[in-house]
């Protein structure tokens, strides 16, 4: 019921010896600069280019006393990596995990201005979801996109009455089944009553019924229309809450469709799909982690033109505001875990399993109710040939399983690669896999590169028949403007004919159901002697221009 943003400038301060709480920083602090929120801190000011470690910010804000009847919330998207938040010299609480939101009850002030102070701690460690230790190189991040710092999603204030939503979750189906299960929290709500509208117009209005600690409804409503690929026909579903009075209304635009595994098959509203797309990071200059609107809207163009009609949020669940765009445009998404860059050690490691059970059950919490979500990915390339991988594999999967039913699970793996065999993809509904020979290995050799390929593929289909294998990866470093004939790795050339024969090897496996290039565009990595400034991987350039593998990967696709 009501929502103010708090996005724009903020005070900035770094605190390498983390002194700040010492000096009361909480209560306001002399800033260094004044930055953008939301956008990292890392390219907005050359000097914080490679700063790792504590930062302080800090705003101020005013309400309206017409709100000083209700509660107010301070919600925020995205904070790398632990936040400790502070209202008018007030702890409200802490986060660890930079890719999931989180809300506080704010006391806010409705006389006079209301400070609020943000501790961010972005230092690295081999327990930090994901790991890792310094910045650059062997000993920086246990993954290969670079780790910026920040508060970088959308922060805003809203408003409840003391009986509020704390969680909505709604399953439908392309057929019209609507399932809504409703949690509240504070005074026992007298009511609780359910709307869904067609652009506007109200279809359906119920009052839920109480059972089980939750409210809910089910039902099959006749005439709705199925969301599809390109065709992302939403419903929006409004959830309010009476006690006494109206006290807190949420909504949710939904779709209607039904997304299955069925042996080898994967179907889409009944009928039998192929994923083809890619991985992608939200990544930007200047705004690194955060990916504007007007960005958004160019990368699903070039997706269209690309003709992709999926992709994964590698390595980490992406901002609200492109899984809306996903909602809207029709794309299907592979929901990630931030997940990457798990060792032999992190497996008999308690504590970590635990914390990465958190940040799942956070990532579904938030994105659960997205038509555009098909399929939660609970793992990159962990190292899952070891025998200890599977127990806490195993743990990841049911707990997925709990919390969403509904919805198909994979990790993506490299053990093949390796040559080692993985001890955990039973576990999974879909298998996974990511294939480099080519570019890691068998330099400039396709031939041989593809002839092994292919050996993999055939023995991963024997050891998993029954299962849909999809290829999460694969890919060559093209940096644009390079050129050769012959082709050369590096070249433009090279990565166009790498792409094109590995699309023709995965599209003659009719046991293949998915294929995702590595990567929709060139991204900030950490500094080292094999990235040239960028993971140069991208169909598209950083700045998202066409590369020439963008012109045959379209062909490609437009026939698998
Ligand atoms: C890996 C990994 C990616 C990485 C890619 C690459 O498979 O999942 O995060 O960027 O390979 O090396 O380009």
């Amino acid at each position: 019921m009501g929502l103010l943003p708090l996005n724009g400038f903020w005070d900035f301060k770094i605190d390498p010896e983390d002194r700040g709480e010492d000096e009361g920083f909480p209560e306001g602090f002399e800033r260094d600069y004044v930055l953008a929120v939301p956008a990292s801190w890392n390219e907005q000011v050359p000097s914080l280019m490679n700063y790792m470690g504590v930062a302080w910010y800090a705003r101020r804000f005013r309400i309206p006393e017409r709100f000083d009847s209700l509660r107010a919330w301070l919600v925020f998207n995205g904070v790398n990596y632990r936040a400790r938040v502070w209202l008018n010299g007030h702890l409200l609480g802490e986060h660890e995990g930079g890719f999931t939101s989180f809300r506080l009850e704010a006391p806010v002030e409705y006389e006079s201005e209301n400070l609020l102070v943000v501790k961010v701690d972005n230092r690295l460690a081999p327990d930090t979801i994901p790991p890792g230790r310094g910045l650059h190189g062997f000993e920086g991040p246990y993954f290969d996109f670079f780790h910026y710092g920040g508060i970088h999603r959308p922060v805003h204030l809203e408003f409840t009455g003391n009986s509020w939503v704390e969680e909505l979750s709604v399953n439908t189906s392309f057929r019209g089944d609507l399932r809504i299960k409703v949690y509240t929290r504070g005074r026992e709500p007298e009511r609780v009553v359910a709307r869904l509208l067609d652009e506007g117009k109200v279809i359906y209005v119920k009052e839920l019924e109480k059972s089980g600690g939750f409210y809910s409804a089910e039902e099959l409503l006749r005439g709705v229309e199925p969301w599809d690929i390109y065709r992302g026909r939403l419903y929006r579903l409004e959830v309010d809450v009476y006690s006494e009075e109206l006290s807190d209304s949420v909504y949710e635009d939904i779709g209607f469709r039904t997304f299955e595994v069925e042996g080898e098959k994967l179907l889409l509203n009944g009928r039998e799909i192929r994923l083809r797309g890619f991985g992608r990071h939200q990544d930007f200059p200047v705004f690194g982690r955060y990916l504007p609107e007007p960005v958004i809207v160019r990368d699903y163009a070039m997706m269209k033109r690309l003709n992709a009609n999926s992709f994964r949020t590698s390595h980490y669940p992406y901002s609200g505001e492109d899984l809306d765009y996903a909602d809207m445009m029709g794309f299907l998404v592979i929901l990630e875990a931030p997940l990457v860059g798990l060792r032999r050690e992190h497996f008999t490691n308690r504590d970590f399993l635990e914390k990465c059970k958190r940040v799942i059950r956070e990532m579904i919490r938030d994105h659960r109710n997205r038509p555009s979500v098909v399929m939660y990915s609970i793992a990159n390339e962990p190292q899952s040939w070891f025998d200890e991988a599977r127990p806490f594999m195993e743990e990841l999967v049911r707990t997925v399983r709990e919390l969403d039913p509904t919805r198909p699970i994979t990790y993506t793996s490299h053990a093949h690669m390796l040559g080692r065999r993985d001890k955990a993809l039973d576990l999974v509904d879909v298998v996974s896999l990511h294939f480099y020979y080519g570019w890691y290995s068998f330099h400039g050799d396709l031939d041989q590169a593809l002839k092994r390929a292919e050996r993999d593929l055939e023995d991963i289909h024997r050891a998993y028949s029954g299962k849909p294998i999809i290829v999460t990866e694969f890919g060559a470093g093209a940096v644009a403007g390079l050129h050769s004939d012959p082709p050369e790795m590096w070249t433009e050339e090279y990565q166009a004919d790498f792409l094109s024969r590995y699309t023709d090897l995965f599209a003659s496996k009719d046991y293949v159901k998915g294929v995702h290039v590595w990567n929709l565009v060139d991204f900030k990595t950490p500094q080292s002697h094999w990235r040239i400034v960028l993971n140069r991987k991208g169909v598209l350039t950083r700045t998202r221009q066409p590369k020439m593998a963008a012109r045959v990967v379209a062909e490609k696709f437009k026939k698998f």
